[in-house]
C-alpha cells in the first residue's frame, strides 16, 4: 500500500512585498519578485499613473491595485516595499516606509541632499528595519567575481581606480530637455562612486574634481543640461580614481570597473551579450548588450533576493545571508556615494575640486 506523505512544517511565509511606482525600472522588479525571486511574493502595486499599476499587475497577478503608495505604507499584510518612483520622492518614501514598520529596498539615489537622507536614515533606525539601496553592480558575477579577488589581496594596494558607464543611445537622447538637473551625477555616476568605494573598501572619498559637458546635446548646454562627465577622486589610502559617464554608446550598454595595484590589477565589465563571435569577410563581430535589463538582469535579480533573504531573516528571527565580502549596499553607502554626487555638482559649478562630506549643510 503506497501513502503520500506530506511534511508537515510549512515553509516560512513568502516576504510580501508593495512595489512603489511601476514605471520602467519598477517593473522589471516586480517582474523580479513575481518570477525568479525565491521566497518572495507581490502583494501590491502603487503609482499615481494608475493605468501602468494596472497593466503591470494584470501580467504579474499582484491583489492589490493603488493610487497612493500611503495605501502600501498602511497595510498590515505587507512586510518591505520597492521604491522606484522618481529620485525627488524616494527619501520621503523611505522616511514613511520605515515608520509604518516596513523594511524597504530604494531605487538609487537614496536622496537627492544629504540633510534629507540623515532623515530617512534615522526612520529606519529607529524602525529597526532592513534598509537596501540599488547599487546592483555589487551583484554582477563579474563584479563580485572581482571583488572576491580584491578582497583575497590580488590587486595589492589599490593605487588606480577606474569605473565608467556608458549609456545604450542613438547618438540622440530623447526628452533630453525634460531631464533633471545633475541626473549624470545624481543617477547615474553614483552607481560607479559605489563601485569604486565598494572595491577600494576601507578608505574614504576624500575630493572630487569633475569636469562635465552636453556633447551629445550640444544644444542643451546653455540650460545646464550634461550627458558627459569625468570625475577624478582622491581617497584617503592615496588611490586616485576616474569616474567617467556619457548617455549615449551607439554600441551599447557599457559599465566597467578597474583596479590597479602594487600586485596587478583586476577588472569587471562585459562588453559582449554572449561569447558567439562572428569571423566573416568584413572581420570579427558580436552582439552587445543594449539595455540596462539585459547587462544586468541576473544582477537585479540577485540584489532583490538578497533583500528578501534580509527580511525573511529579520521578520522570522533567522540568519542573515552571509557573504565572504562586503556585499549589501545599505545606508550608509547610499550617504557616501551621494556626498560623492553633490560634491561634483559643486566642482562643476565652481570649476575646482571639492572636498567630499557626509555631514548635511557643511
Ligand atoms: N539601478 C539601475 O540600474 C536603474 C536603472 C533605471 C532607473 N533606476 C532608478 O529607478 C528610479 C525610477 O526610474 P525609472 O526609469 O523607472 O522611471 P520611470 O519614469 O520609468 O518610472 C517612475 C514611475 O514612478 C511613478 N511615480 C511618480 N511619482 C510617484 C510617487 N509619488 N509614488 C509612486 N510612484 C510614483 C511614475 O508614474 C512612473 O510610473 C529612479 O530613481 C532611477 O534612478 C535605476
Amino acid at each position: 500500500m503506497a501513502y503520500i506523505t506530506q511534511d508537515p512544517t510549512p515553509g516560512p511565509a513568502p516576504v510580501r512585498i508593495g512595489l512603489i511606482g511601476s514605471g520602467w525600472m519598477g517593473a522589471f522588479h516586480a517582474d523580479s519578485i513575481a518570477r525568479r525571486v525565491p521566497g518572495a511574493s507581490l502583494a501590491a502595486i502603487a503609482d499615481p499613473n494608475v493605468e501602468s499599476a494596472q497593466t503591470l499587475a494584470g501580467k504579474l497577478g499582484a491583489a492589490k491595485v493603488t493610487a497612493s503608495a500611503e495605501d502600501i505604507l498602511a497595510d498590515r499584510e505587507i512586510d518591505a516595499v520597492i521604491i522606484a518612483s522618481p529620485a525627488r520622492f524616494h527619501a520621503s518614501l523611505i522616511a514613511q516606509a520605515a515608520a509604518a514598520g516596513k523594511h524597504v529596498f530604494c531605487e538609487k539615489p537614496a536622496a537627492q541632499g544629504l540633510e534629507e537622507l540623515g532623515a530617512a536614515l534615522t526612520a529606519v533606525e529607529q524602525a529597526g528595519v532592513h534598509f537596501q539601496i540599488g547599487f546592483n553592480r555589487r551583484y554582477a558575477e563579474d563584479f563580485q567575481a572581482a571583488k572576491r579577488d580584491l578582497a583575497a589581496g590580488v590587486a595589492g594596494t589599490p593605487q588606480l581606480l577606474r569605473s565608467l558607464t556608458r549609456d545604450p543611445g542613438t547618438g540622440s537622447i530623447p526628452n533630453a530637455a525634460r531631464v533633471p538637473a545633475w541626473t549624470i551625477f545624481l543617477e547615474t555616476l553614483i552607481h560607479d562612486f559605489d563601485t569604486l568605494n565598494w572595491f577600494n573598501e576601507g578608505a574614504e572619498p576624500v575630493e572630487v574634481y569633475a569636469v562635465a559637458d552636453a556633447l551629445v546635446e550640444p544644444s542643451l548646454r546653455e540650460q545646464g543640461f550634461l550627458d558627459t562627465a569625468v570625475v577624478t577622486i582622491r581617497y584617503s589610502n592615496g588611490a586616485i580614481a576616474v569616474a567617467e559617464a556619457n548617455f549615449s554608446a551607439l554600441y551599447g550598454y557599457d559599465v566597467r570597473g578597474e583596479v590597479f595595484g602594487s600586485k596587478g590589477m583586476v577588472q569587471a565589465g562585459r562588453s559582449t551579450e554572449t561569447a558567439a563571435r562572428r569571423y566573416t569577410a568584413e572581420g570579427l563581430a558580436a552582439d552587445t548588450p543594449r539595455l540596462n535589463v539585459e547587462l544586468f538582469s541576473q544582477a537585479y535579480t540577485d540584489e532583490l533576493a538578497d533583500f528578501a533573504a534580509a527580511v525573511r531573516a529579520k521578520r522570522d528571527g533567522g540568519l542573515p545571508p552571509s557573504s565572504a565580502f562586503t556585499l549589501t549596499p545599505v545606508g550608509a553607502h547610499a550617504r557616501r556615494a551621494l556626498a560623492m554626487a553633490l560634491a561634483c555638482i559643486e566642482s562643476v559649478k565652481s570649476g575646482a575640486p571639492v572636498a567630499v562630506t557626509e555631514k548635511a549643510g557643511v
